[in-house]
This record gives structure tokens, sequence and C-alpha cells, in this order.
């Protein structure tokens, strides 16, 4: 089973700082294994950038725009201008977004479905009062084609990460409602100190603040 490890550095790290993090990522990059799957979602200023210096870690985005095709979208990244760099991995649907930009599930469906016609795997994210519609909306998505990331809003740069227990507990829950055979990650205040707590309970994690820095992040990494 493929263990998904996505770090999101939503809107931080400046470009010296990104220099800093691949040079320094060269030194403590452990070794993925044939099962391990990692991404940095970044800044999409840093994404080209990124992808064209090969970092060692596979580059993904933190959103994509609605409309599917280039054209009259000022400052939207449509996933036509991603033709010949295309992401393995785009982070949609983030609370931050839903908060900040008022998005919504249908728009969230859009996006992903934008995304899944490039061959680009979106990581779908979801609290629990969430699941319901969107994995309505997901009725016909083969299952294969997107990822769910669990993220309770509480737990998110908070702290307060879920426990295992607790995990496991709504994880059985979320199994139910989405379809057999979609991964699921957890996000929400995972540092090294917890990770261990949830290898073995979903199917991967979704890292904010942890993936900033290339120790914190590498040994997350590892241990998961
Ligand atoms: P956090 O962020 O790890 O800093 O709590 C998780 C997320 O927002 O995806």
């Amino acid at each position: 089973m493929t263990k998904y490890l996505i770090g999101n550095w939503k809107a931080n790290l400046d470009l010296a700082e990104v220099d800093a993090f691949v040079a320094e990522w060269q030194k403590v990059a452990p070794n993925l294994g044939e099962e391990k799957k990692m991404a940095l979602a970044v800044p999409a200023i840093f994404y080209t950038y990124l992808y064209k210096k090969s970092p060692g870690f596979s580059v993904a985005l933190q959103d994509i725009s609605i409309f599917g095709e280039c054209g009259t979208h000022t400052g939207e990244v449509t996933v036509e201008n991603l033709r010949g760099i295309e992401p393995e991995f785009a982070v949609i649907g983030h609370s931050e977004r839903r908060a900040q930009f008022g998005e919504t599930n249908e728009v969230i469906w859009h996006k992903a479905q934008n995304l899944i016609r490039i061959g680009c795997k979106p990581i779908i994210c979801v609290d629990l009062d969430q699941i319901k519609e969107m994995a309505h909306l997901l009725e016909k998505t083969p299952t294969d084609q997107y990822i769910i990331a669990y993220e309770p809003l509480d737990a998110i740069g908070s702290g307060n990460n879920l426990s295992g227990e607790l995990l496991r507990e709504n994880m059985a829950f979320l199994s139910q409602i989405f379809a057999p055979g979609v991964a699921i990650l957890y996000g929400g205040s995972v540092k090294p100190e917890n990770v261990n707590e949830y290898s073995g309970v979903v199917d991967g994690l979704l890292v904010g603040g942890a993936s900033l820095k290339p120790e914190s992040w590498a040994a997350i990494v590892e241990k998961f």
C-alpha cells in the first residue's frame, strides 16, 4: 500500500529560504523506498522554479483555477498552464481556502475534475461536516484518481493534533462514507513527536508547519 507524505508550505518562505531548504534537504533526505510517495505543495510562484531544479522531491500545487482553459482569467493558474510541467499532486479545498475565499464543495469538485483531466491527483481536504456532500459529488470519479485529506479544523496549526485513537474512530466513519479504496490522509499539527500515532491508521499525512524545516520534514517522512 502506498503511503503519501504531503507537505503544505502555505504562503510561507521567500526565494532565499526555498534555496536554503533545497540545499539542506539534499543532506537530510531519507530514502523513500518503494512504498512512500512524498511531495511538497509550494506557493505557485516557486512551482516551476523548483520543478526545473529537480530538488529531490515531487513538487505539488496548493490550489488550481476552477477555469479549465487558458484565457481571460487574470491572476489564475489553470491546468492548461501546466502543460509539460504537470504536478503529480495538487492540494485543493484546504480549510483556509474555504474560510478565506469562500470555496464550496462544488467549486472544489470542479477543480478536482480539472486536475484529473491532466493526470494530476487532487488531494481534497475535508472536515467531518463536509464529507457527505463531497463523497456524493465524487460518486462517479474513479477512486484511484483522487485522495482525501481529513483535516479537523481545530487541529490545524494549533498544536491540538487528533490522538491516534480518536483518528482511528473517525476513520471508521470516513471509510463508510467514501468509496472503498480511496486513500485517506490525516492533517493537523503533525510533528516528528506525534507521527508514530498515525502509522497504520491512515494512508498518509498532510503536514503544514513541520514541512517548512528540512529536519522535521525528514523525520516525519522517515517515521511514518
Ligand atoms: P499544520 O497544518 O500541520 O501546520 O497543522 C496542516 C494543514 O493545514 O494542512
